[in-house]
């Protein structure tokens, strides 16, 4: 059997603050992570694509001719509707092997699919000899997600999989998909990411609930204002128009408006190094989240409110889509253990899960080596 001919990964990510607002039009800031997807890939010069996994058993075999027709896979779900989106933007696709190694845990809340999905695409196009456009891999990567996998998401996972750069935080705007890279230097303190380990088995109905109720916010507040997406809405603006909307749907949008201008402040802290700063906006992005958009649950307050008690940590936030999944917090260094210690005795206490914690390496989004 031949070697492989390369070695592709694509990005886990944590993102630091922007949860929500990726498709409401909003600015994010997420990092890309060293926990990654990692594909082998070889031609194989037959017409399908053979899909193994080091840590599943079996073997799947999709047929180039068949591509649109595996919607419901479990695990190939991903890679067959990626194959299958980036043949319909127009690229070419040969018969390949491809051999997946992912780090990034299931179900966290750190984008397991988009690393999955970026690093899918790029082997496909190493294995047809072509060169590839890491945005043009994001969005081909979300529409598999959106209309293969049916997770309504944003542009943010996928974007930052494939764009990362190591030391660096993207500020991307989602509306424009324009971007800064920030270095992440926050003085003497250092990012951990915890697990609450709590299954998020609702995460699906509920994001695309919230999405709905989002957009029905700007349908009724596009009567008003001349804006394209919530996130050219002004807090000032929400307040006036206030009373055309159902409550509940007045409280998505507040967070949304409120989190992109936390976006603006903490992008601001995040350059100038201001720690202090950066941790109190991520504190109040979690209570914005939890009260306003309600996407935490008792787990993840219980976490996040741990964390934000210890004395060595500036901030602390949930992660990702929520109901479930991760925290981020910003420890002072050398107190990481500490922290941790706390946490994990607070945390089992109150909710009988046991989290765990994951190093916070900010990486590449892409990395491919010939072998
Ligand atoms: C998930 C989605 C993203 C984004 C976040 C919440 O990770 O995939 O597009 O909406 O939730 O910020």
């Amino acid at each position: 059997m031949p070697e492989y001919l390369y070695k592709v990964s694509a990005a886990g990510r944590v993102n630091l603050i922007g949860e929500h607002v990726d498709y409401c039009g909003g600015k994010v800031l997420p990092c890309a992570l060293s926990l990654r997807n990692t594909v082998y890939v070889r031609p194989n010069g037959t017409k399908s694509i053979r899909i193994r996994w080091t840590d599943l058993p079996g073997e799947v075999t999709l047929d180039l001719g068949r591509l649109n027709e595996y919607r419901s896979l479990k695990h190939a779900n991903y890679p067959a509707g990626c194959a299958y989106f980036w043949e319909q933007a127009g690229h070419r696709l040969v018969g390949c092997d491809l051999l997946m190694d992912c780090t990034v845990p299931f179900g966290s809340g750190l984008s397991s699919s988009a690393a999955i999905e970026v690093s899918t695409i790029a082997a496909l196009a190493l294995a047809a000899g072509e060169p590839f456009d890491p945005v043009e891999v994001a969005l081909v990567a979300q529409r598999a997600e959106n209309i293969y996998v049916g997770v309504n998401c944003g542009i943010m996972d996928q974007f930052v999989s494939a764009n990362g750069r190591a030391g660096h935080a993207i500020l991307l705007d989602c509306k424009t998909l324009t971007k800064e890279y920030i270095p992440v230097r926050l003085g003497d303190c250092a990012l951990v990411i915890a697990d609450s380990n709590k299954p998020h088995d609702l995460v699906v109905s509920k994001y695309n609930e919230r999405r709905e109720e989002v957009e029905s916010a700007l349908r009724t507040l596009q009567r008003r204002l001349e804006v394209n997406c919530l996130a050219e809405v002004m807090p000032y603006q929400l307040e006036e128009y206030k009373k055309m909307l159902p409550s509940v749907i007045y409280r998505r949008a507040k967070h949304v408006v409120e989190e992109c201008d936390r976006v603006r402040r903490a992008a601001t802290a995040l350059r100038t190094g201001d720690a202090e700063g950066f941790g109190a906006l991520l504190n109040a992005s979690h209570a914005s989240l939890s009260s306003l958009y309600e996407v935490t649950g008792r787990e993840l307050d219980s976490l996040v409110g741990a964390a934000q008690d210890f004395r060595g940590c500036l901030g602390s936030r949930m992660t990702g889509a929520g109901f479930g999944g991760c925290t981020v917090s910003l420890v002072k260094q050398g107190e990481e253990e500490a922290f941790k210690a706390y946490v994990s005795a607070r945390y089992e206490r109150e909710t009988g899960y046991r989290p765990s914690f994951y190093p916070a390496a900010v990486c590449d989004g892409i990395i491919t080596e010939n072998l």
